[in-house]
């Protein structure tokens, strides 16, 4: 039985499915280990507001395991060493130089884990991959692992992550299902079951899938590839319905009242963001060109087009509402994290249309409750559209939106927060300029009430 885990990456994935499972698992003590040191910090600080992922409910969990058997720590080689299971749970965005460029993963972050296991172990291991990663990765892993000469022996298993941000905690505690590929030979069988019995502890057997490695693997893109698909699909009729007069709201209802189709994931948006979908779906796309099949690459690119385009004609629609011009006008955001109940802004939508909008000489004023000034800046820098400077003063946060939105042209509802909704609408309408227009990218405020008010509200799709 497994008595000692280890996490590489202090991220939004490994910080709450650690903390999740040394709290299911009194028995099991449960390192996370990171080499940033302010990460590591922050989630060893007494404040529930430093922790450095917001997740409903995550800091009740952080603070009854922490110090008991969850422990989080910048000392990575000695994890290593105490640990029977490793996760790797780090980083592997989109490159951003060299062959595949803008769609293969960067692997460089898994290959230096891998090489410091490989550094490091003194005792066999069973690696367990939970950061997506483009098929074969395990394949990579094992071969850097084995190659070592120093008679360790590891086992590779592959155990994608399906929880969402915003519900990590929820998804976490009660998962759809949980996924393990490993290999079909007797030792990779066992290493399975060591982590199924992990999950027993409170997922049901039923739920704990197993499968080889690059079923799982692929099955994780391929979860990821067909949500967004989803959103891509009704965000691309958000457009029809706006020039036909149907509203996307009832058809996605109509819609998704057919069991086969089903009711979620189906609500028109500004777009999509976060760390997994786009990412993801480019090295779906990656994939299948290196292997010649572009018909399946350019299937599944489309999503990402009509992602960018969605983003793009909201900001655009903006220009041409406020009479073609925008230059010199303040327009609020509120929110700008990719979706509500995260401070995760990783690819959020308010990035691009806020980039749009700068071109254009309009002033960002920002209010979100979770996210700071300093992400926001370092967002919109990151797309080395101007300099830092030119950004600094096209941009200003808020600690509320009643200050946001004062003497605004026009409001953008960018993410759909729910404290939005319960704003004196009255009290905003009075201190904007005239006419006041509210762009609701997210279809979250109420149409009737606002335009009673006096507000020209535009929503997505009607
Ligand atoms: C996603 C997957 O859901 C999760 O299983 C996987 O592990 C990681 O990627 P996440 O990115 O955290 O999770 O959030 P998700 O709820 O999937 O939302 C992604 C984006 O799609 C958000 O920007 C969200 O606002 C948008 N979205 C989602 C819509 O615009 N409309 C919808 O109907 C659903
Ligand atoms: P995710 O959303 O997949 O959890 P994050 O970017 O939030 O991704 O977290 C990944 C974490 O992995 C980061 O905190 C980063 O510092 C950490 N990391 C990357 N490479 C290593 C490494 N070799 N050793 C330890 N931690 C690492």
């Amino acid at each position: 039985m497994i008595k000692n885990i280890c996490c590489i990456g202090a991220g939004y994935v490994g910080g709450p499915t650690m903390a999740v499972i040394a709290q299911k698992c009194p028995h099991i003590k449960v390192t996370v280990v990171d080499l940033n040191e302010e990460r590591i910090n922050s989630w060893n600080s007494e404040d529930e507001n430093e922790l450095p992922v917001y997740e409903p409910g995550l800091a009740a969990v952080v603070k009854e395991a922490r110090g008991r058997n969850l422990f989080f720590s910048t000392a990575v080689d000695q994890a290593i060493d105490d640990a029977e299971m490793i996760f790797i749970s780090v980083n592997t965005p989109t490159k951003t130089y060299g062959v595949g460029k803008g769609m293969a993963a960067d692997l460089k972050y898994i290959e230096l884990c891998a090489r410091q296991i490989a550094r490091v172990a003194k005792s066999d291991k069973i690696v367990v991959e939970k950061s997506t990663l483009p098929v074969r990765t395990a394949s990579a892993i094992k071969d850097i692992l084995t190659n070592t000469g120093n008679g360790v022996q590891f086992q590779i298993l592959s155990n994608p992550e399906f929880l969402a941000e915003g519900t990590a905690v929820a998804d976490l505690f009660q998962p759809d299902r949980v996924l393990i590929g490993g290999d079909t030979t007797p030792e990779g069988q066992k290493a399975i079951q060591a982590l199924v019995d992990i999950y027993a502890n409170w997922v049901p057997q039923d739920k704990i899938l197993t499968t080889n490695v690059w079923s799982s693997e692929l099955s994780k893109l391929t979860a990821n590839a067909f949500l967004a698909q989803r959103v891509s699909s009704i965000n691309a009729m958000s457009e029809l319905c706006e020039q036909t007069g149907a509203d996307v709201n009832e058809v996605a209802k109509a819609i998704g009242l057919d069991s086969r189709i089903g009711p979620k994931f189906l609500k028109a948006s500004v777009g999509f963001g976060g760390s997994c979908f786009q990412k993801d779906i480019l090295n779906l796309v990656y994939i299948a060109k290196s292997y010649g099949l572009h018909e399946v690459a350019d299937y599944w690119e489309q999503v990402i087009i009509m992602n960018d385009h969605q983003k793009r004609r909201f900001a655009k629609n903006i220009i041409k509402t406020l009479y073609n011009t925008v230059s010199g006008k303040k327009i609020a955001f509120l929110g700008w994290a990719f979706k509500k109940d995260t401070n995760d802004t990783r690819e959020s939508a308010a990035i691009y249309i806020a980039n749009d909008l700068i071109s254009e000489q309009a002033s960002i004023a920002v209010f979100d409750p979770k996210v700071e000034e300093k992400q926001i800046l370092k967002d919109l820098n990151a797309l080395e559209t101007r300099s830092a400077e030119t950004n600094q003063k096209g941009i200003q946060t808020f600690q509320n939106s009643y200050d946001a939105c004062e003497k605004a042209h026009a409001i953008a509802v960018l993410t759909e927060w729910d404290e939005f909704k319960t704003y004196d609408w009255q009290k905003i309408y009075d201190n904007m300029l005239k006419p006041a227009f509210i762009f609701d990218g997210r279809n979250l405020l109420d149409k009737n009430k606002l335009e009673e008010i006096g507000f020209v509200y535009q929503a997505i799709g009607s």
